[in-house]
């Protein structure tokens, strides 16, 4: 119950990123002006934090021991729309960082791409994360056994001493916390 837990914290952390790029968008929506830094630090925590950081964490472990334990059904049906949905985002994330670049070049109208591919990202996150925390993780920590469970935990504990957890969570709470102050000096 430890990793489940362990996750449903994870995006509490990764909820409030995609606050923080909606209002860098709803500001280059209203000003015009891209704060490219705060973008790009937003990509830096999306790639590493939310994805290798904890969607790794999900596939690798969690959703793999679903897909072999809890039958066919659960494999292509629940798991495999939330493995592609991770793809969108990696997709949309890319196309951000993109739109990003080809502004900073000068070409004007990449700023709408710079918008739509963020605001479809944060939608995207948010649908998926409300889909894990109230049904996929409740029903995996419903249906797993005990033994499943356990053993799962310390697949978790061996990742997160792989992934350095502690430098990792101090680094991206830590920008996270910089980007959230820079958004409401903004005046948002
Ligand atoms: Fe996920
Ligand atoms: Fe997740």
């Amino acid at each position: 119950m430890k990793a489940i837990q362990t996750l449903k914290d994870e995006h509490q952390y990764i909820l409030r990123m995609l606050k923080v790029v909606r209002k860098l968008s709803i500001h280059t929506f209203n000003t015009k002006e891209v704060y490219y830094e705060g973008f790009h630090k937003a990509i830096d925590f999306i790639r590493n934090y939310a994805d290798k950081f904890h969607h790794g964490k999900e596939e690798d472990i969690l959703f793999n021991v679903m897909s072999t334990e809890l039958g066919e059904a659960i494999k292509i049906g629940p798991i495999y729309s939330m493995l592609a949905e991770h793809d969108l985002g990696r997709l949309f994330i890319k196309t951000l960082e993109e739109s990003l670049f080809d502004a900073e070049k000068g070409k004007e109208e990449a700023k709408v791409d710079i918008i739509s591919n963020a605001i479809c990202y944060t939608d995207l996150l948010y649908r998926h994360i409300d889909k894990e925390d109230n049904a996929i993780f409740n029903f995996a920590a419903d249906k797993l056994s005990q033994e499943t469970l356990e053993k799962m935990e310390i697949d978790f504990n061996k990742t997160q001493e792989d992934l350095n957890k502690e430098e990792t969570e101090r680094k991206y709470v830590q920008l996270l916390t910089e980007l959230e102050a820079y958004v409401v000096k903004l005046g948002y």
